[in-house]
């Protein structure tokens, strides 16, 4: 299980549009038909908190400084760690989440130019150095992603109206992520079948729970 908890720690990240929810959604009903606990959450939200903050970085009319929304992702993660992510891994249970700090290092330092290092360390910082034991990247190109997302939306959050060239920055950031920690990281293609995917996913998981 955890190196770092009792419990197990899985998050799934790509871009927006990628079938993280989905994915997200078949593991937890495999997770439990083998009678496993899990706790499945996100980021922002997840706490009553954590959508109050939300509701600000994803809705807000107006400008918000990227520094500023570095620390409100980072605030809501630190709440979301306290008082639900672990305390849940103390417990000895899986925890599935939506977009974890790989968000941040992704969109806040490299979409935003904010610097990867400095907002890793500081998303470490808010979330006590937790890093999750698995992390899922659904990789796929902005534009299909995109396609997914008209079809899905009526209107686009703040980060989701950015340009197609931030949404590449976020992508080839996501993948040196992956490249850099490759013992923590499964990426797959996202444009593989969503049942091909989800078996992909319980394989590395049934590993990491062995
Ligand atoms: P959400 O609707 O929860 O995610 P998705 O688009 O994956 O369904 O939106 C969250 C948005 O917030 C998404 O565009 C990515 C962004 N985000 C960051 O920029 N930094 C972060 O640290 C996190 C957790 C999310």
């Amino acid at each position: 299980m955890s190196a770092q908890l009792p419990g197990l720690f899985l998050t799934f990240e790509g871009g927006d549009g990628s079938g993280k929810s989905t994915q997200a959604a078949l593991l937890e009903e495999w997770l439990l038909s083998q009678g496993r606990t899990v706790v499945r959450t996100r980021e922002p939200g997840g706490t009553d908190v954590g959508n109050e903050i939300r509701e600000i970085v994803l809705h807000r009319r107006g400008h918000i400084a990227p520094r500023a929304e570095a620390l409100l992702y980072a605030a809501d993660r630190a709440q979301h760690v306290s008082h639900v992510v672990r305390p849940a891994l103390e417990r000895g249970e899986i925890v599935l989440q939506d977009r974890y700090l790989d968000s941040s290092v992704a969109y806040q330092g490299v979409g935003r130019e904010l610097e990867a290092d400095e907002i890793r360390r500081l998303s470490l910082w808010a979330a006590e150095g937790l890093l999750p034991d698995v992390t899922v990247l659904l990789d796929l190109d902005v534009s299909i992603g995109r396609s997914r997302l008209d079809d899905a939306r009526t209107r686009y959050d703040r980060l989701e109206s950015e340009a197609a060239e931030f949404h590449s920055r976020v992508r080839d950031a996501y993948l040196a992520l992956a490249a850099a920690e490759p013992a923590r990281f499964l990426v797959l293609d996202a444009a593989l079948p969503v049942e091909e995917l989800a078996a992909l996913v319980r394989a590395r998981v049934s590993a990491a729970l062995a």
